[in-house]
């Protein structure tokens, strides 16, 4: 029993990705949808005074009136996709997560904006649509291997149409200085965001060469164990530019982050708009 745990606690190859579902996860989704939602938690989207702040700056940066078409990859429930509806871009959003697709769908219908929706991995979207923009907002592109970095960035440039634009953010070196390695357990008797029922969960956050994070988390309930491997990937400017320029976009503007603030040294995000 203890030699097992120990096995599925080693601390694994770069960038080995969870066997377990995540995103799409039954009950995991519904804890990630309740969080997307609640507009004063930082966690699966931005508190919602950022998003309003940064919704605003994306429209006067990239306008509709220029830029009608915009794709939203990773949309989640379609917390931006909604706003950028209402500013007046045509919005299509992707995402794997069922239930946050779903949910942006219904909300659409009732609030009678006309978003397109789809529900599917990004790194295979081969959409028949070429966009005037596309966003892939709240650090994403970072949480993935270096090999499906360059799948998402290839993607995101085939899918846009001449001098269309992408912006993206991911966390800085700043943010990777702050980060702490520990190992920490809780318990939780009535469930919580890992299982409905209960269960206790094992956590390991350690930082790997190359500035990469892994939060490594072992859940034990009344199921097989199941352990979730969430990556990180810090970047300076000039490794972003760098992937950008391998997948042929130019560079067209550097911030701090998605609502237009300046860009510095001790940014926790560094935002980019590249240009194909
Ligand atoms: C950090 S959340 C950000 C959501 C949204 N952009 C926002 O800021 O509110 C990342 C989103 O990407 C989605 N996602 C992660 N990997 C994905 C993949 N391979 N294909 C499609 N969606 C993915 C998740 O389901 C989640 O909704």
């Amino acid at each position: 029993m203890l030699d097992s745990m120990a096995k599925l606690l080693e601390k694994p190859p770069l960038y080995t990705k969870s066997e377990a579902a995540f995103w799409d996860d039954e009950h995991i989704s519904g804890q990630m949808l309740r969080a997307h939602l609640d507009p004063e938690f930082e966690g699966a989207s931005r508190k919602k005074a950022f998003i309003e702040k940064s919704a605003l700056w994306i429209g006067e940066a990239v306008p509709p009136s220029s830029s009608p078409s915009l794709l939203d990859i990773g949309c989640g429930p379609g917390i931006y996709a909604e706003r950028f509806a209402e500013m007046g871009y045509q919005v299509t959003g992707i995402d794997f997560s069922k239930r946050s697709i779903e949910y942006g769908r219904n909300s659409a219908i009732k609030q009678g904006f006309d978003i397109s929706y789809h529900y599917q991995d990004y790194l295979a979207m081969n959409l028949r649509q070429r966009f005037d923009f596309a966003t892939m907002i709240y650090c994403d592109y970072g949480a993935l291997s270096t090999e499906d970095r360059q799948i998402i960035m290839q993607k995101a440039f085939d899918h846009l149409k001449a001098g269309g634009r992408f912006l993206l953010d991911v966390f800085s070196m700043a943010k990777y200085n702050s980060f702490k390695e520990s190992q920490t357990w809780e318990v939780c008797h009535d469930g919580g965001f890992w299982r409905a029922g209960k269960y206790a969960a094992l956590k390991g956050c350690y930082k790997y060469p190359d500035h990469v994070t892994l939060e490594e988390i072992l859940v034990i309930s009344d199921w097989e164990p199941a352990v979730y491997y969430l990556w990180n990937t810090y970047f300076t400017k000039e490794m972003l530019i760098q992937e950008a320029a391998a997948a042929g976009f130019k560079v067209g503007g550097v911030f701090g982050d998605v609502a237009g603030c300046p860009y510095n040294e001790d940014s926790h995000t560094i935002a980019m708009l590249l240009e194909k």
